[in-house]
């Protein structure tokens, strides 16, 4: 057994047991699926880009490529396992032990497997004000599913997050790389419809909003400029 961030979880106590809760396993327990004998190598098409990755820092500071190349690692192997840390750490000539304390401090790492489609739905206090239960709601009705599970099929995983940064599109949902806003629990019905038939929804508010421009059109700068000078006194 390999113990993970004892450190950060006995200093910040309940609270981090709490926040953590939903990403998964903080400590390594081997398992069938997860275990150091497990193999894991980085594909050609992988490798090239971590050697793109690598060039971008100077001769001899691999180690700050780690976020990058565990983000390689999970793009390829889905999730990160125990042998997909181990395999990066020799890959950046690490020790083993720094790449699992990024692995397991960065949320973005599933260190357990999801479904294709990983849906990760803002909880934090904006999305909460405009809606984020009921699309919880919706979406664990819709795939009959609890937080955290994954559909029997493998497509889907649900996970509750903290902001994700598009509070201004509240409420939001991260479904692997692409962002849904402005959320209603129906929208939320028709991606996961859309999904299922193999479609990809297209990413953005649902309001007809283009971005987080005003909904109802523009609140200031509505004028032309009064160009320079205006308001200075006269005898300036
Ligand atoms: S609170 Fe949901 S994106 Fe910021």
């Amino acid at each position: 057994m390999v113990l993970i961030r004892p450190f950060l979880q006995s200093s910040l106590g309940i609270l981090s047991a709490r926040r953590f809760a939903g990403h998964g396993l903080q400590v390594h327990r081997d398992s069938p699926e997860n275990n150091a004998k497990t193999s894991f190598t980085f594909t050609e098409e992988s490798m090239k880009k971590i050697r793109a990755v690598i060039a971008n820092y100077p001769e001899g500071h691999k180690s700050a490529a780690a976020i990058p190349v565990l983000d390689i690692a999970q793009r390829q192997n889905g999730w990160v396992s125990i042998s997909v840390m181990n395999e990066t750490a020799r890959v950046l000539d690490m020790p083993r032990m720094r790449i699992y304390e990024v692995a397991t401090f960065y949320t973005m790492f599933n260190r357990t497997p999801v479904g294709k489609y990983f849906i990760q739905v803002c909880g934090t206090t904006p999305c909460m004000l405009r809606g984020a239960e009921s699309i919880i709601e919706a979406l664990l009705k819709k795939l009959n599913v609890k937080m955290d599970e994954t559909t029997p099929d493998g497509l889907f995983t649900v996970r509750e997050v903290e902001c994700l940064g598009a509070c201004v599109n509240a409420p939001m949902v991260q479904i692997n790389d692409d962002y849904y806003e402005d959320l209603t629990p129906d929208d939320i019905s028709v991606i996961i419809d859309d999904l299922k038939a193999g479609r990809r929804p297209l990413p953005g508010p649902r309001s007809g909003r283009l971005a987080s421009e005003p909904l109802g059109g523009p609140t200031s700068l509505s004028e032309p400029p009064k160009g320079p000078g205006f308001g200075l006194q006269a005898g300036l």
